[in-house]
């Protein structure tokens, strides 16, 4: 008889997009005539950029000759995107990391997911609470977390640490120590930072209690602070105790095409052994390479050209931040985030939960938004917008809502 993991069966619900989605086609059924405009999952609107899109065409008719067709991918990546991935996004910044402790991958979500698998069974994770589900969820799923509590909406075995407004959303120092400590800076939902020298401190933990961070840096492209770190190796320290993932998402719009890197830094050593080492059996046995025809189009990113047209997207972006965060401000609310990242997080009005605030907006304002609570329970009372949005929607959205009957009151 076949067993099956019984962890996937303590997952509560469904994964918190997906419940989203459920709701928000259910709206639409019941109210075909209203135009709902997205301003929940953290996707992108804008087409991929003009060089972007040559650098497609250009691998797609290589593949098409038998002297450039490119079979299997190298599992690590192309020599060259790793390369210039090395010297572009570190070297540049003074962080000396080499191209061969870059790992190419299909996304920052698939490497965040799977990289708990090379950690041991017992080890404890700490998370920032409200967090991206993925990293609980998949440590759940691994049978890390322990017994989940209804009432509080939290796992006997991870480590919280509450962001809110009273502490700046800067997660303080665990009383029990973690072996495995996610931090995602700019951060996802709260849309907040943490300065050089707030992140020194988690490095300076992190190796004096053995412990490894796992950074997700996938939302880099939108610092726009001087003091807010770019990676994680800009921090003296970090390569013995850090692993950084990075994502073309939403720096490049490739969230229909699907790439990203993490890196793993020879001298990161845990239990006498190289994770780096670690990590290349697993990519190597699980993954069989981001395909070329994609590369090529994330080689495209770093180019002259890519870069200008890049730069030009993320700040349509900003604008839309600009847009939800000035015009919630009008409206009164009290508002986060959207200054280094495409995120605004606000505290939901009148002492409604997040999800009441969900109905309230999905019925009042046909916006989608989504719930902070979903992302955990320090999330409760606070809700995340995206400025993922177009310009025009984004607009229209948030004139809607500074009309709710309820927001009005
Ligand atoms: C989000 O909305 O939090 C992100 O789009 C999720 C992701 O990047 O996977």
């Amino acid at each position: 008889m076949v067993k099956i993991n019984e962890n996937y069966l303590k997952l509560p619900g469904s994964y918190l997009f997906s419940t989203i989605a459920k709701k928000v086609n259910a709206y639409i059924e019941a109210n075909p005539d209203k135009k709902v405009i997205r301003l929940g999952i953290g996707d992108v609107t804008q087409p991929l950029a003009p060089a972007i899109i040559e650098a497609l065409h250009g691998a797609v008719d290589e593949m098409g000759s038998a002297e450039s067709f490119h079979g299997y991918a190298p599992d690590l990546g192309y020599a060259f995107l790793r390369e210039t991935i090395a010297n572009e996004d570190y070297i540049s910044r003074g962080c000396q990391i080499g191209a061969d402790e870059i790992f190419v991958s299909d996304g920052a979500k698939s490497d965040c997911g799977n990289i708990q698998e090379i950690f041991d069974e017992n080890c404890t994770i700490a998370v920032c609470d409200p967090v991206y589900p993925v990293y609980v969820d998949s440590n759940v799923m691994a049978g890390r977390t322990g017994v989940y509590d209804e009432v509080t909406g939290k796992w006997s075995n991870v480590i919280y640490m509450p962001c809110t407004a009273e502490n700046q959303f800067v997660p303080e120092l665990p009383e029990r120590t973690p072996d495995l400590i996610y931090l995602c800076v700019p951060n996802n939902p709260t849309g907040t930072t943490l300065t050089r020298d707030q992140l020194k401190v988690w490095v300076d933990y992190a190796n004096k209690n053995g412990a490894v961070i796992l950074y997700d840096a996938a939302y880099e492209a939108y610092i726009a602070e001087e003091d807010v770190p770019h990676t994680i190796y800009e921090i003296e320290g970090a390569k013995t105790c850090a692993i950084e993932f990075r994502s073309f998402s939403k720096n490049a719009g490739f969230t229909g095409v699907r790439l990203g890197f993490t890196v793993i830094p020879k001298e990161l050593v845990r239990g006498g052994t190289s994770l780096h080492a670690l990590w290349a059996r697993r990519h190597g046995t699980k993954f069989n390479g981001a395909p070329y025809i994609i590369q090529k189009a994330g080689m495209a990113v770093y180019s002259e050209e890519g870069k200008a047209q890049l730069k030009e997207q993320v700040a349509y972006y900003m604008r839309n931040a600009n847009v939800i965060y000035n015009g919630l401000k009008e409206a009164g609310c009290e508002v986060y985030g959207g200054v280094n990242a495409p995120y605004i997080w606000l505290k939901v009005p009148g002492g409604m939960t997040s999800w009441e605030f969900f109905d309230l907006l999905l019925e009042e304002a046909s916006v989608v938004g989504t719930p902070g609570s979903g992302f955990g329970p320090s999330g409760e009372g606070y809700f995340r917008l995206t400025a993922f949005g177009t310009y025009e929607n984004t607009v229209e959205a948030i004139e809607r809502l500074k009309k709710m009957p309820s927001l009005r009151k």
